[in-house]
C-alpha cells in the first residue's frame, strides 16, 4: 500500500510537472483526486488495513493527497500567470502608430451661398416661405400668366408627374401660394430646389433658386432697384458694376434682368461673359396686376415687385467655377476647397 501511494505520488507530481495547460491539470485532478480517482480509491481501501498500520498509512495517504493538491494549485497559478502574460503580449497596443485624423465636414458651397443670400434678405426685412417641389400646374404656370400653349410648358422643358402635377420649374409658384394665404404687406423670400429638363456645363436638371417679392401700398420699381443693388453689393462687393436690362416675364410688367460686370474679366470681355463684359444673374419686375386679380388682391391699391435668382450661377461667379456639374459630383477634392 505504501509503495502504491508513493508510486501515485511520483506519477502525479511528474504529470503535473509536464502539464502545459489548466485543462490538462483539471484532467490530472480528476484522475487522482476525483470521486473515482486513483488516490481516492486507495484511501477508501484504508479501512480494510490492519489497525497497526492503518493510522500510519492513512497519514501517508493524506500527505500524498495534500502534496498533489499543493502541486496542482501551484502549477495552476503558474500557468494562469503565463496565460495572462501571453494574452497581454498578443493584445498589446502599439502606441507608436499614428492616429487617424478626424475629417471635419463642410457645408456645400451651394448651401453656403444659399445661407448668405438668405441672411442678406432677412436683414432687409424679408421673411422666409417655402413651397413644395412637386407642384400643381396651376401655381407653376396658369396663375403666373403662363398660358397652356406657352413653350415653357413643353414636355421637353418640364418634368411632369401627372397631367396637372409637375416638378416646379421655378420658385415663383411660392408667390401664388403666399398671396392666397396672406394679405399685404408681404415681404418674402422663398429658397428651394427647382427642376428643368436641361444638362450641360451651365445647366442641370435640378438647381436652386431664391425668389423674393414685396407687395404693399406704394411699392415702386425704385424699391426693387434699391433692394437688389444693396443685395448685389453685399454679395459681390460694392465696386461691382451692375445694370438693369429690359426683359420679359409673363407675370411681371415691366420686367428686367440684372447683369453684373463679368467677375472674370472685370468687364473687358471673355469666354465666360461671351465677350459682352456682363453676366446675367437674376430676373425681376413689377408683379403683373393680372396675377393680383387672380389671387384676390386689390390691384388698384397694391403694387409689388418680384425677383428670382439661380444660386448655382451666383456660386460659380463668386468662386469662378466654369462647370456647374462639379457641384454635384461629390468630389471631396473639389468640395473641401470652400
Ligand atoms: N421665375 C423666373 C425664372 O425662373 C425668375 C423671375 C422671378 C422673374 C420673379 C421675375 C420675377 O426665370
Amino acid at each position: 500500500m505504501k509503495e502504491k501511494l508513493s508510486l501515485i505520488a511520483s506519477n502525479a507530481l511528474e504529470e503535473i510537472r509536464r502539464a502545459k495547460s489548466s485543462s490538462e491539470l483539471d484532467n490530472i485532478r480528476v484522475k487522482y483526486l476525483g470521486r473515482k480517482g486513483e488516490l481516492t480509491g486507495i484511501l477508501k481501501e484504508l479501512r480494510n488495513l490492519p489497525v497497526e498500520i492503518r493510522a500510519e498509512t492513512g497519514k501517508l495517504g493524506n500527505e500524498v493527497k495534500s502534496s498533489i493538491e499543493k502541486a496542482l494549485d501551484e502549477k495552476i497559478s503558474y500557468l494562469k500567470e503565463i496565460e495572462k502574460q501571453e494574452k497581454f503580449n498578443k493584445d498589446i497596443l502599439d502606441i507608436s502608430l499614428p492616429g487617424r485624423a478626424l475629417r471635419l465636414g463642410k457645408r456645400h458651397p451651394v448651401t453656403q451661398t444659399l445661407d448668405e443670400v438668405t441672411s442678406v434678405f432677412l436683414r432687409l426685412g424679408f421673411h422666409i416661405e417655402e413651397g413644395p417641389e412637386a407642384e400643381l400646374d396651376y401655381y407653376n404656370f396658369e396663375a403666373l400668366n403662363i398660358p397652356k400653349d406657352h413653350p415653357a410648358r413643353d414636355m421637353q422643358d418640364t418634368f411632369y408627374i401627372f397631367d396637372e402635377v409637375l416638378l416646379r420649374t421655378h420658385t415663383s409658384p411660392v408667390q401664388i401660394r403666399t398671396y392666397l394665404k396672406q394679405k399685404p404687406p408681404v415681404q418674402i423670400i422663398a429658397p428651394g430646389k427647382v427642376y428643368r429638363r436641361d444638362a450641360d456645363i451651365s445647366h442641370l436638371p435640378m438647381f436652386h433658386q431664391v425668389e423674393g417679392f414685396h407687395v404693399d401700398e406704394g411699392i415702386t420699381f425704385a424699391d426693387l432697384k434699391g433692394t437688389l443693388e444693396t443685395f448685389i453689393h453685399k454679395m459681390f462687393g460694392s465696386e461691382v458694376g451692375l445694370r438693369f436690362r429690359p426683359s420679359f416675364f409673363p407675370f411681371t410688367e415691366p420686367s428686367a434682368e440684372v447683369d453684373i460686370a463679368c467677375v472674370i474679366c472685370k468687364g473687358k470681355g471673355c469666354r465666360i461673359c461671351k465677350n459682352t463684359g456682363w453676366i446675367e444673374i437674376l430676373g425681376c419686375g413689377m408683379v403683373d396686376p393680372d396675377v393680383f386679380k387672380r389671387v384676390g388682391y386689390n390691384d388698384e391699391k397694391y403694387t409689388g415687385y418680384a425677383f428670382g435668382m439661380g444660386i448655382e450661377r451666383i456660386t460659380m461667379l463668386r468662386y469662378q467655377i466654369d462647370d456647374i456639374r462639379l457641384f454635384f459630383e461629390n468630389d471631396m477634392k473639389f468640395l473641401t476647397q470652400f
